[in-house]
């Protein structure tokens, strides 16, 4: 008989030390990943949580665990997601009997699709062999010294604020059609859903949208808002988003220069790293990412769950 059960909340500690383990594991073999971890703080998301954790038990010793959140996405559907510290394994027969038993839960929940995030290079191999694939990339990259640049003549970077809401609904499609989403595939919901997403970040005083202007016309864009806890991540790290240069701007080193732009303000409001995601099929970002210094941190892989 599989020796996999749901969790309960004696089980807690034990998850707890298999995932500080498995941060401190991941921090060694990548600098940009923090293993700063509160267990109190883990063991009590454990215990609130709505959805349940598989354990692994051999005799009253946890092999593994697996966690995943199900919810809707206005694009993509109903999936399940779980972050770096949703599973552990001691050995991949482990990690087969977990996913035996929560894809059994998250099919009868009507979950479309698996989630995980996975530690770049190292820590992919084992999803990929169980037929997961990598959609996303987070990066990040330590901030140093000032970026020294200047700005051609009529180049001129602003704070955009709600009024520029048809500016930046242009530019998010441009970052859809990069991320293989061609704009007449949306639904009206998800171009609503898009549009309140922009509205929000527009109005928001945490977040920060820089509009590039080149003679008066929108060149290029981007918004950062300072990173809220996520695991893996160090505190004071600035989120870099949605990022896109109009195309008739391209390969002048607009994209770097705004960038340089952002991380001289982040270096002066004392963050000191910074993070950015893109699709792994997007070859313009994954190479720009790289010229610029950020490297892979934490991957996202998907695997079906309609089979
Ligand atoms: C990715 C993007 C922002 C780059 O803007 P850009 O102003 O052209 O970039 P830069 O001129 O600063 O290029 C810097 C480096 O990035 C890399 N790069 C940028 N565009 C590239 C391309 N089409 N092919 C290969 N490398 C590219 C190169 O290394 C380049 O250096 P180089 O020109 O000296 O070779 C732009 O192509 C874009 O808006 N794409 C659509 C939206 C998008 O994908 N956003 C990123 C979301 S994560």
């Amino acid at each position: 008989m599989s020796p996999v059960r749901r969790g309960i909340k004696s089980d807690a500690a034990a998850i707890a030390q298999r995932v500080a383990d498995q941060l401190s594991r991941d921090a060694k073999i990548e600098p940009l990943v923090s293993d700063e971890f509160s267990r109190n703080e883990f063991e009590w998301a454990l215990a609130t949580s709505a959805s349940p954790v598989w354990v692994e038990d051999s005799n009253g010793h946890i092999r593994g665990h697996l966690y995943g959140a199900t919810f809707d996405d206005p694009l993509h559907g109903r999936q399940t997601w779980s972050g770096p510290d949703g599973y552990s394994y001691e050995s991949e027969h482990a990690l087969d009997n977990l996913c035996e038993w929560a894809y059994h839960e998250w099919r009868e929940q009507d979950s479309t699709a698996h989630l995980v995030w996975a530690l770049a290079g190292n820590g992919t191999q084992a999803w990929v062999e169980r037929g997961y694939s990598i959609v996303s990339v987070r990066g990040a990259l330590a901030l140093g010294e000032v970026f020294d640049f200047t700005w051609p003549p009529g180049h001129g970077v602003r704070r955009g604020t709600p009024a520029d809401l048809e500016t930046a609904l242009a530019f998010d499609a441009l970052i859809d059609l990069a991320q293989g989403v061609p704009l007449d595939s949306l639904t009206d919901q998800q171009r609503e859903a898009n549009e309140a997403d922009l509205v929000e970040i527009l109005d928001d005083p945490d977040c920060h949208y820089y509009l590039l202007e080149v003679d008066k016309r929108p060149a290029a864009q981007c918004v950062t808002f300072p990173l809220p806890p996520l695991r893996g991540n160090f505190d004071a790290t600035i989120y870099v988003g949605s990022l896109a240069v109009d195309p008739a701007f391209r390969r002048r080193g607009l994209a770097t220069k705004l960038m340089h732009t952002v991380m001289n303000d982040a270096i002066s409001d004392d963050f000191r790293y910074a993070e950015v995601r893109w699709h792994i099929n997007n070859d313009e970002a994954t190479s720009l990412w790289s010229a610029m210094g950020f490297r892979p941190t934490y991957v996202q892989l998907r695997r079906t769950l309609l089979d």
